[in-house]
């Protein structure tokens, strides 16, 4: 492996898949292999008897090497809920997760990480997200859905994130709402407020084509 990301995002639903799928086709273009991961998933259906997440099969059929299910998604929750109760059962252990990432690591080029939920959001009784993505020590990237709210939900999120001790390695706006008004001067102002770069602005796009999103990213 040369590198990893952990994709974090200012909530549930603003495109961490979204924007994980299109970093994955970006690290192809650049002729490099790429395994996505998302290690917690709440909301599952039954395939041949086994528990999958639309989420990880996405991740799963666009890595550019075949990965067994359970490796790239070692908790997969039936009931679409927090983690932490959807798991009451079976609680999220962070070094199954890291054993599990440390496995992917030795199959690619570049694993990323896909959170679930926001930075805070629990994966257990005692442990969030942040907690997870400390354990990997892993570099984040930030999602921004941009929507009314998104400069306040970007600050605070970047802020946890440094004070979890975490690198921020940059953030993506993406456009989940073709409504949205003075998108553009939105985009600027969490430009500013931040001190990570931004790597891309995806576009809202509907069907989604992750060779052409990946073509917005630029990251260095
Ligand atoms: N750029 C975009 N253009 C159009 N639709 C988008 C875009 N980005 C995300 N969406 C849609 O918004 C929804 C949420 O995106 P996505 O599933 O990537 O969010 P998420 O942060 O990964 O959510 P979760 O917390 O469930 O993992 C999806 O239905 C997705 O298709
Ligand atoms: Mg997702």
């Amino acid at each position: 492996m040369e590198a990893a990301y952990f994709i974090t995002g200012t909530d549930t639903d603003v495109g961490k898949t979204v924007a994980t799928l299109a970093l994955m086709h970006y690290a192809k273009q650049r002729g490099k292999t790429v395994i996505g991961m998302k290690p917690v998933a709440a909301g599952c259906e039954l395939q041949n008897g086994q528990l999958k997440n639309q989420d990880a099969l996405l991740l799963q059929a666009h890595a550019s090497v075949q990965v067994d299910y359970e490796l790239l998604n070692p908790y997969a929750y039936l009931a679409p809920v927090s983690p932490h109760i959807a798991g009451a059962n079976n609680p999220v252990v962070l070094n199954k997760v890291l054993a599990h990432f440390n496995a992917l690591t030795s199959l690619a080029d570049i694993v990323l990480v896909e959170g679930a939920g926001g930075w805070y959001a629990p994966v257990n009784d005692q442990q969030s997200i942040s907690d997870l993505a400390q354990c990997l020590a892993l570099p984040v990237i930030m999602v921004v859905a941009i929507r009314l709210g998104c400069i306040n939900h970007a600050r605070l999120t970047y802020q946890a994130i440094h004070a979890s001790g975490l690198i921020c390695a940059g953030w993506i706006a993406n456009c989940t709402d073709p409504t949205m008004l003075n998108r553009d001067e939105n985009i600027t102002t969490i430009k500013h407020a931040l001190n990570t770069p931004l790597l891309g602005i995806l576009p809202y796009q509907q069907p989604m084509d992750f060779d052409f999103l990946a073509r917005q990213i630029q990251f260095s």
